[in-house]
């Protein structure tokens, strides 16, 4: 995975002398996807000419209202890019899907609602309006805009298969809910907002509702309003819990809903990290180890546990207190009542790793 690393001006430095990437360009926006909360994100490019792999000073630029983004590519494709698809996306959608992507996106790089991206200065644009991005986490666009199923390709050609729930999500700082998708009969699938009233709980409509063009599906965890009076809410995220609720209608003008029910409470399953991998023994200390339980074993019923000497010698102030005088010693005599049970062989290294355990750990100080 590589990261965006050029400020603009090496970029276009590094376009003006690459004349590589001058053929490089041949790629148009061939996906689109984005959750609801703009977190797991692709762009799909794809390329049917060969030669392609010339991308860095390349920028791809993202706008809408909130403002714009640029991405700069800072590598290049090695391989054959007739007919290849390249992967750009956020490192949350390829925790979820364990998929590579080719490029790394930061979140929220595509606009949510409406706006376009621009892939290198006008080779290949890409603009939607309010409605035209679904956000229900089971359909990508194409770069003409039409829903598609997600099939999110890298440039080794792997794919992998797509789905998010869409939340409901609570904005602290206006006080609203956003609804992603709801699907009302009768009038279709929209993306509608709510003011909260926090103390009355009165949920009332706001007039930034848009409704989703043809062929958006309502997709999996859809808000409903149903009968004309309930609005079903499947999951709505809050604090640190994903509340299920139904609102009850209460006015209509403007459309207001109340009396919260909650159907259900869940915990937000924060995704685990990674535990820390355990450092991996070094032999030393795997010697170690197994030379602490066969001492204990096979030795200390006659040099006492701590090498003290019992009904033998005391092993702390031992004049076989080099290596391979002591490994000799234990290999060839020990334990007194049976020598072959302690020997180095092909399977076993008992007098290795006891002559360490006595040496570092018995005997280590004296
Ligand atoms: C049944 C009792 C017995 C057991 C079990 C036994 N030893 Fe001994 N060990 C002796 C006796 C007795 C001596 C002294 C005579 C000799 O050196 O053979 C001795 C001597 C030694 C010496 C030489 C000490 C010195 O300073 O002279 C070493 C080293 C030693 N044992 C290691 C071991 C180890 C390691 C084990 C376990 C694998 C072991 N022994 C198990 C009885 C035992």
């Amino acid at each position: 995975m590589r990261r965006i690393a050029l400020t603009v001006s090496t970029a276009i430095l590094i376009g003006a002398s690459l004349p590589i990437s001058a053929q490089s360009q041949n790629w148009s926006i061939t996906e689109l996807f984005t959750n609801s909360d703009g977190q797991i994100q692709y762009i799909e490019l794809s390329s049917a000419s060969a030669n392609q792999g010339g991308l860095s000073g390349i920028s791809l630029i993202s706008s809408s209202a909130q403002g714009e983004a640029e991405f700069n590519f800072d590598d290049d494709l090695n391989g054959d890019t007739a007919g290849a698809s390249l992967l750009l996306a956020t490192d949350d959608f390829a925790n979820l899907t364990g998929l590579t992507p080719d490029f790394i996106l930061p979140n929220g790089f595509i606009p949510l609602v409406s706006g376009s991206l621009d892939f290198a200065q006008g080779t290949d644009t890409v603009e939607y309006s309010a409605g035209q991005m679904p956000l229900n986490g089971e359909q990508a666009i194409s770069g003409e805009l039409q829903p598609i199923v997600p099939e999110p390709t890298n440039f080794a050609g792997l794919s992998a298969p797509l789905s998010v729930d869409p939340f409901t999500t609570f904005d602290a700082s206006d006080s609203s809910i956003n609804v992603p998708v709801l699907e009302a009969p009768g009038v279709g699938i929209g993306n509608v907002n709510f003011s909260v009233d926090l103390d009355t709980l009165e949920f009332t409509l706001r007039n930034d509702y848009f409704l989703y063009s043809g062929g958006i599906t309502a997709g999996n965890a859809a808000a409903e309003f149903q009968n004309g009076t309930v609005l079903y809410i499947p999951a709505l995220m809050f604090g640190n819990e994903i509340y299920e609720a139904n609102l009850n209608i209460l006015d209509d003008d403007p459309i207001t809903f109340g009396n919260p029910e909650v159907l259900s409470v869940m915990p937000v399953l924060e995704p685990q990290p990674d535990p820390e991998p355990e450092p991996e023994p070094d032999s030393d200390q795997e010697s170690l180890t197994r030379g602490i339980s066969a001492y204990n074993a096979l030795c200390q019923q006659c040099h006492g546990n701590n090498g003290q000497g019992v009904t033998a010698p005391n092993l702390v102030n031992s004049s076989f207190n080099t290596f391979d005088v002591l490994r000799n010693k234990i290999d060839a005599t020990m334990p007194k009542n049976n020598p072959s049970a302690c020997s180095d062989t092909d399977s076993s290294s008992c007098a290795t790793d006891i002559a360490n355990y006595v040496l570092n750990v018995l005997q280590d100080g004296s």
